[in-house]
């Protein structure tokens, strides 16, 4: 069965959206842990919920970098997954893991990459900014993840359409939406092209 694991930082939407999937039978996985930096998110919840392993491995839990890394690392190697899945995390990925899992790790971003990517471009943010840059559409993109920040191969993308009067909230929830739809389609679109 195909192994997956994910990691998450806030409300947990996009995790559960692709647990509940697993559940249904649509996407053919088994999520092995949940990786936090935020003890208390929703994501947390989520993954009690479904019986998922969680780990809390942030600054506060391992001051110490080698410490935190080591962290990571460990649970990287106890379950061996075949995809990592960045779902909310708001924390740059230490180098070794990315390169302990080259082409194996997944993000989604709420905007249509290579547009409002990269540094300052999280959040509420990157919906502020497409709306000030009066763009007519916007929508999420989930890619590979390398060490250059959101630059890495684009898997997916939808668009959404930005309306007349969206305020950043209401663009980001019409984004959102889709984000549900899209991410664990590509995961099973993405595990087949690995299987190959
Ligand atoms: C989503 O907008 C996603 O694109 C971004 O972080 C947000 C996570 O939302 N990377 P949720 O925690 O899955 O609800």
């Amino acid at each position: 069965m195909f192994k997956i694991g994910v990691m998450a930082s806030g409300g947990g939407s996009n995790f559960k959206a692709i647990i509940d999937r697993i559940g249904e039978g649509d996407l053919e996985a088994q999520c092995k842990f949940l990786i936090t930096n935020n003890g208390t998110c929703g994501a947390v919840s989520h993954a009690e919920e479904f019986g998922i392993p969680v780990y809390h491995i942030s600054g506060k839990t391992h001051p110490v970098v080698a410490d935190y890394e080591t962290a990571m690392m460990d649970v990287l190697n106890k379950y061996d997954v075949d995809l990592l899945i960045l779902a909310g995390y708001m924390k740059a990925l230490p180098a070794c893991m990315i390169h302990r899992m080259p082409d194996r790790i997944l993000n989604i971003h709420p905007s249509l990459l290579p547009k409002y990517g990269g540094k300052g471009f999280w959040g509420i943010h990157v919906h502020e900014a497409v709306i000030a840059a009066h763009e007519k559409e916007s929508g999420p993109t989930v890619h590979l993840v390398s060490e250059e920040i959101d630059q890495g191969r684009i898997l997916a993308q939808v668009k959404v359409p930005v309306l007349e009067g969206d305020t950043p909230e209401v663009l980001a929830a019409r984004v959102l939406e889709q984000e549900h739809n899209l991410y664990w389609k590509t995961i099973r679109d993405y595990a087949a092209e690995l299987r190959s």
